[in-house]
């Protein structure tokens, strides 16, 4: 079973993207989860561009998403939303169907209390209007800048819950799998 993780934060030291790393590690046996740390190389979507022909940063990003049995995307909260470069990601997938029917879990983590929920509410609205089956399990994480530390989550709670939604993304798979 393969997963693809991406943060929707460019910055080094992101909480987010220390999320998808620590995710890799807590992958149940016979799966693997791929970061895909280049959204930042994406260009800002154009629909002109895109009807002609997609660049190749982007045709690898959607090949990637394709091949991916699941994805998994923890984005920052920015005044209230998502991030430009998540939203940025996203327009260019809405044209390939690329998550269509892929099981998706969405954690943010943010230094607030509220753990990013309205980025992640916002998130979720948006893959499920592309069609992507948006996991219930999905998780915030509040006050982060305690619960991650050099760039891996370090809470055993969060470690908890973030194995939980890894867990719920693979039963999903299993399921579409045996439909
Ligand atoms: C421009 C900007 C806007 C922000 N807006 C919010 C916000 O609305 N809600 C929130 O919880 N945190 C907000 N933050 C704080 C971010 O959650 C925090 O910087 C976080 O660490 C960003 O994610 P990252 O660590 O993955 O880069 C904002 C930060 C910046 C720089």
């Amino acid at each position: 079973m393969k997963f693809l993780a991406f943060s929707g934060s460019l910055r080094k030291a992101s909480l987010n993207t220390a999320v998808v790393r620590t995710a890799q590690r807590l992958c149940p046996p016979g799966t693997t989860l791929e970061v895909y740390d280049r959204l930042g190389l994406l260009p800002y979507f154009n629909q002109d561009v895109e009807s002609v022909q997609p660049p190749a940063e982007v045709l690898d990003f959607r090949a990637r998403l394709a091949a991916a049995d699941a994805v998994l995307i923890s984005s920052p909260e920015y005044a209230h939303g998502t991030s430009g470069v998540l939203k940025n990601a996203l327009e260019w997938v809405v044209g390939g169907g690329e998550l269509v029917d892929k099981p998706t879990a969405v954690v943010t983590a943010s230094p607030s209390m509220t753990g990013g929920d309205r980025a992640q509410a916002w998130v979720k609205e948006t893959l499920e209007v592309m069609g992507a089956r948006v996991l219930p399990e999905s998780l915030p994480i509040a006050l982060a800048t305690v619960k991650i530390r050099d760039g891996q989550v370090t809470d055993e709670s969060t470690l908890g819950d973030l194995r939980e939604v890894i867990e719920a993304l693979a039963r999903a798979v299993k399921e579409q799998q045996q439909a």
